[in-house]
């Protein structure tokens, strides 16, 4: 399983042959947006955690090129149903078994409103199984008890979690969050983008490091294999 980091919430995932895309907010972003082009990114399926611009800018011009699958809560598949994309709509605490591996939609604390207004229903995170390697996408989220399930029935080998503070979990909630999933290997995503959200990088690692942990921030475009 390859893992590619476009910058906030947006990576892409290679496994199995299969091209996904996470919260594609690329072109927008001013951090990424002259270093990727869009129009060259591969995507069989597209994962959306919520419906924010910082998640979905790019969706409707990434799927109208690759005709990927548009996977989310029900209310978001809707809304990309209903102008004519390839959807999968599902909710939370269920999964399906895609050809690359099984989907899980779990529980996040945050808000999902569509730029336009459009209600997009409650938020959510991903837990994926693929290719012997499982990890956890949290999305935009507080700390929360939730995550304390996910270990029950996946252990993972990577957790995606934000640590931007102010619209997420900050630094030090997002290393409570490892402990509450249980895995030590920890990308961050959900920082520096915009004023609100800038972090210390050589505080954040040094905190992790201090826990036991390890936290990864990856520059745009740089991919990791697990
Ligand atoms: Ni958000
Ligand atoms: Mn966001």
């Amino acid at each position: 399983m390859k893992i590619t980091f476009y910058g906030q919430n947006s990576l892409a995932i290679s496994v199995s042959g299969t091209n996904i895309i996470v919260d594609p907010f690329i072109s927008g972003n001013p951090l990424s947006g002259d270093k990727v082009d869009i129009n060259t990114l591969k995507a069989d399926y597209i994962l959306l955690t919520h419906a924010h611009q910082d998640h979905v800018l790019d969706v409707e011009a990434i799927a109208g090129i690759t005709e990927a699958t548009i996977v989310s809560n029900y209310e978001i598949a809707m809304y990309y149903q209903e102008k004519g994309f390839n959807v999968h709509p599902m909710n939370h605490g269920g999964s399906w078994k895609f050809d690359f591996g099984t989907v899980k939609y779990v529980n996040a604390i945050h808000t999902s409103t569509f730029a336009d207004g459009s209600n997009g229903g409650a938020p959510g995170g991903f837990v994926i199984e693929g290719e012997h390697k499982n990890i956890y996408i949290a999305g935009d989220t507080a700390l929360t008890m939730d995550m304390k399930l996910i270990p029950m029935r996946t252990k993972l080998d990577l957790a995606i979690l934000p640590i931007g503070d102010n619209f997420t979990m900050g630094i030090d909630d997002a290393i409570i969050a490892s402990n509450f999933v249980e895995c030590d290997k920890v990308l961050g995503v959900h920082y520096d983008t915009f004023g609100y959200i800038e972090i210390d990088h050589d505080e954040a690692k040094r905190k992790f490091y201090d826990a036991g942990k390890d936290l990864m921030l990856l520059a745009i475009g740089e991919s990791i294999e697990l």
